[in-house]
Formats: C-alpha cells, sequence, structure tokens
C-alpha cells in the first residue's frame, strides 16, 4: 500500500465524530447551526479556538455537505455520513456496541458484522479528511470511541504526523473487552497513535495489560513497544472544563436574576435538587427519581418544601435503548407527579430539552443540592460545572462514587447509585447537613476544579504528544486492517 501525501496547511486537527455544531436544516430549506451536544464539545471548544486548529467532524445530518466552514472562531470540515452509515456506524457500532460494552455492559451490546464493516468504512473516511487537512509534522488528536481505528489509518496515510488519541468514556476491564470480536483491530488502531489518552488511571493500565496479552507486545509501565520501533504512551488525563468561563457566567447579574427567578417561579422551595444528563441510560436517571419518590413517600421529604428539577437533553433517540429509556422516565415522572404533587407543587420538574450556557449556569445557581448519580461514567462534567458555579461556596453535591470525576471531588457525599437505601441516605444528609460542613466541603472541592481546568488538561496532552519521538519516517507495517 503507497501512502498518500496529500497536505493541508493546519499545525492541529481535532478529529471528532461531531462538529461542534450540528446543522439543522428548516422547513423552509434555510440552514441553521446549533450546539452539539455531550462533554466532548464542551472540553474541546475553547481549545480550539485558542489554538485556531481544524475541527474534523459530522454536522449530525445525513449527507450534508463537505465544504469547509467557519464557526465560533473555528475551521470547521465536514465529513458526510448516508442515512445508513448513521445507522450502522453511529447508532450501531458506537452506540449500540461500544458505548454500552464500555459502560460496564449496563446494557446488551449488539454484535453485528455490517455494523462493524461500516465502522471500518466511515472511520477510514475521517482518517482521510483529517490526512488532508494536516500540515506536515502537524498533531492531529483524535477524539474517542466512533474512531478508534482512526490513528492506524491516519499513520499509513501521513507518518510524518504527531498522532494522538483521547478516549473521553471509560476503557473497560479487559474480561468486558475481550467479548468484542474485532478487539484486536481495535487494539492496532488505537496503537496508531504516539499518545493513547484515558479518563482514569485504570483505563490505561487495562490497555497495556490487554496489548501485551492480545498482541504480545513488550510493555514496562505506560509504555509499549512496537515491533517497527515505535513507542506508545498510555496515560491518564482526567477532562476538565472552562472554569474561568463558567465563573464568569455564574456571577453576572443576569445569571444571578434569573436563578432567583427559577427559585420563585417553583415557590420557593426550602430545598431544590437538580439533575442534568443526556437522556442516557448509563445516567442512574431512573433509581435517582426513584429514590428522590420514595423520600417523598415515606415523609422523609414533602412537595411544600422540596422539588426536584431534572433536565434531562433528548440524545440518540432512535437506538431502541434511548427510546425505552424515555418512555419509563415518562412514566415514573408522571406517576411520582400523579401521586405525590398538589397543585402548583409537582415534586418532580421535568425538562426535557437543551438550553443555552447561561441557562444551565442559573440552574446550577439555583440548586441547593446536584444530584449526579451515573452508574458508570467517563467522568462526568456536570458535576465539575456545578462545583464552578457556587461562588459562594454553598451548595451541596450527591455524587456516584463510579463517574471519574470521582477521583477528584472527594468531599462530595458519595453514593452507590445501585444502592436505592444509600442514595436516600446520602441526599438526606445533604439537605440536613450544617452550611458549615457544605461549605467546608464546596471550598475545597472548588479549588480542585480551579486548579486543573481543560486547557491545563489540552496542554498538558498536546504537550506530551510534542515530545512524541519524530522517528515517524519508518513506516509501519500495514496491518490486515488497513490492506
Ligand atoms: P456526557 O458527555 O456523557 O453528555 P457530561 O456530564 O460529561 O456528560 O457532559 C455533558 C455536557 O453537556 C455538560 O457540559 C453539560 O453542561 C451539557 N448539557 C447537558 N444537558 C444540557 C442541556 N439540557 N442543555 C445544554 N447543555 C447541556
Ligand atoms: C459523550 C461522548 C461524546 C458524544 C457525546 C454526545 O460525551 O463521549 O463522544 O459526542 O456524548 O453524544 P452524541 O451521540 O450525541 O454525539
Amino acid at each position: 500500500m503507497t501512502s498518500t501525501r496529500t497536505q493541508g496547511d493546519h499545525d492541529l486537527v481535532v478529529v471528532a465524530n461531531r462538529l461542534p455544531v450540528d446543522r439543522v436544516v428548516g422547513e423552509d430549506g434555510e440552514t441553521t447551526w446549533r450546539r452539539s451536544p455531550g462533554g466532548l464539545v464542551t472540553a474541546l471548544e475553547p481549545i480550539i479556538q485558542q489554538y485556531d486548529g481544524a475541527w474534523v467532524g459530522w454536522d449530525g445530518g445525513s449527507d450534508g455537505p463537505e465544504e469547509p466552514l467557519e464557526q465560533g472562531g473555528m475551521h470547521l470540515f465536514p465529513v458526510a455520513l448516508s442515512p445508513q452509515e448513521i445507522e450502522e456506524f453511529y447508532e450501531g457500532f458506537s452506540n449500540g456496541t461500544l458505548w454500552p460494552l464500555y459502560h460496564d455492559v449496563v446494557a446488551k451490546p449488539g454484535f453485528h458484522r455490517e455494523w462493524w464493516d461500516s465502522y471500518v468504512t466511515v472511520n477510514r473516511r475521517f482518517a482521510e479528511r483529517a490526512a488532508a487537512e494536516a500540515a506536515d509534522k502537524a498533531l492531529v488528536w483524535v477524539q474517542d470511541y466512533q474512531l478508534q481505528l482512526v490513528p492506524a489509518m491516519l499513520r499509513e496515510l501521513r507518518p510524518d504526523l504527531r498522532i494522538g488519541f483521547f478516549l473521553h468514556i471509560p476503557f473497560p476491564p479487559s474480561e468486558l473487552f475481550v467479548q468484542l470480536p474485532w478487539r484486536s483491530q481495535i487494539l492496532e488502531g488505537l496503537l496508531g497513535a504516539d499518545l493513547v489518552g484515558f479518563q482514569r488511571r485504570g483505563g490505561a493500565q487495562n490497555f497495556v495489560r490487554l496489548v501485551r496479552q492480545r498482541l504480545g507486545h513488550k510493555t514496562h509501565k505506560d509504555l509499549i513497544y512496537l515491533e517497527d520501533g515505535r513507542t506508545v504512551a498510555a496515560e491518564c488525563f482526567p477532562i476538565s472544563i472552562d472554569v474561568a468561563e463558567l465563573e464568569k457566567l455564574s456571577v453576572s447579574d443576569p445569571v444571578a436574576e434569573r436563578a432567583q427567578q427559577i427559585r420563585s417561579q417553583l415557590g420557593e422551595p426550602r430545598k431544590l435538587l437538580l439533575g442534568v444528563d443526556r437522556l442516557d441510560y448509563t445516567k442512574g436517571i431512573y433509581d435517582r427519581l426513584r429514590a428522590f419518590g420514595e423520600l417523598l413517600e415515606e415523609g422523609a421529604l414533602s412537595v411544600e418544601d422540596a422539588v426536584f428539577v431534572q433536565v434531562a437533553t433528548p440524545s440518540r433517540e432512535r437506538v431502541d435503548e434511548y427510546r425505552r429509556l424515555r418512555d419509563e422516565i415518562d412514566r415514573l415522572v408522571g406517576r411520582i407527579n400523579g401521586d405525590l404533587g398538589r397543585i402548583g407543587r409537582p415534586a418532580i420538574s421535568y425538562l426535557h430539552s437543551s438550553y443555552p450556557r447561561d441557562e444551565m449556569a442559573a440552574l446550577y445557581r439555583a440548586a441547593d443540592i446536584m444530584v449526579v448519580t451515573p452508574l458508570r461514567d467517563g467522568m462526568n462534567l456536570v458535576a465539575k460545572e456545578y462545583v464552578a458555579c457556587r461562588h459562594r461556596d454553598d451548595g451541596a453535591l450527591v455524587l456516584s462514587e463510579f463517574a471519574g470525576a470521582a477521583d477528584e471531588l472527594k468531599q462530595a457525599f458519595m453514593v452507590n447509585p445501585y444502592d436505592i437505601n444509600g442514595m436516600k441516605a446520602a441526599i438526606l444528609e445533604a439537605v440536613d447537613a450544617p452550611p458549615k460542613d457544605l461549605t467546608k466541603r464546596m471550598k475545597a472541592m472548588r479549588k480542585t476544579v480551579r486548579s486543573h481546568d481543560v486547557s491545563d488538561w489540552a496542554e498538558e496532552f498536546i504537550g506530551m504528544l510534542k515530545q512524541a519521538r519524530p522517528d515517524h519516517r519508518k513506516r509501519l507495517r500495514p496491518s490486515k486492517l488497513l490492506a
């Protein structure tokens, strides 16, 4: 296989399944752009703006145009997906196989050969687009589980590049990963990078163990030695948020006023509890609301003085598991409100839509208790966003020990999200905690979040990638996957 050396002029290229904006075509045929959902975009947007880099990604629609565009000071390079690829690559292999497999198999992954074929095809398209936009010896930073084959494919096309990969979701224990019929191809795909980053230390260790056991490579600590002389580093880089941006927003007068208004519209509750999640079965929304409902039923809390605001952004709505989840939560909220609400006093205020950043900041400011209870989560930026918005060092965070954020936010009220009684006890503890205790906890968590924001995360990753040894002139042996 000969390498194709078409070349662009960008020194930093981010490659992610999604562009930071979605293309929305209205009924009148007019195109508008809407911010894409999820933590990946939240984290990378400020970085790409700072570095004046290029962003290669999908625009969220089918068969969209591939002309480059400028949005929010970013150079965007769309990759088109056909309706069949959306079904097989995005909804299928990415979100019906990898997503549940990498999140502790909390839903059953589907293993379908046609989904895999589509994953290979689409990954190759992303690699070709990145190869065309990157300048000589550029840094290319590939993101997340949808694009794990891109590093090796890109190296085939452009051996001059320094290639990084970051996995935003958990990397599973080897006992689960080995279920995947295409486990070796995924590992080989990732090994095309010079640096493979994970949210938690355990993820990096799982990966190194797997390449040693399954592919027979020599390893030492975080390093993997390949037969062609290249070394790949596997490291953990816990992701963060743009703390300064959120702090600025949260102390602004309009946000303070809006936070007041939210509380008064909810009838000035003594305690406002808040959940903010994509509507995803990994987020533990169902059991969290059940726990709150039981506290009301038992009289430990009452709708006269406590309300739960649950914001659940629609997500992956054509995937069966997501549809089922939406129906189940709709039913649960209906039941709890029907049984326990009073006129003008719903138990749960359920909002099924997406909001601008200032509205999110107002919600965080308005909430006395933030309840973040994923069954498994790579990091969970919402937990960090809440902490960043509590400039008065008040408020309480109830946090799942299975979120990456639990490694850092140690002063949260920690819960096992599978233990409903434990969750109820933690919520009550947060409700009744003396203000002094809350201040002590929040102060410590704010210090942690401020000490490591998203630009530190990116600097550390990019800094380490820049040091990758320039021995890329050596061609990789074409793997079976790429031949
Ligand atoms: P995930 O990446 O799995 O969706 P995270 O908690 O890491 O979970 O990141 C979610 C991001 O999406 C956060 O930045 C959060 O503020 C944002 N977000 C979540 N729900 C909404 C919503 N309804 N409207 C606007 N932004 C949202
Ligand atoms: C998580 C994933 C991202 C993904 C986001 C939104 O944050 O790690 O890769 O983009 O969820 O999901 P979606 O399927 O809408 O892109």
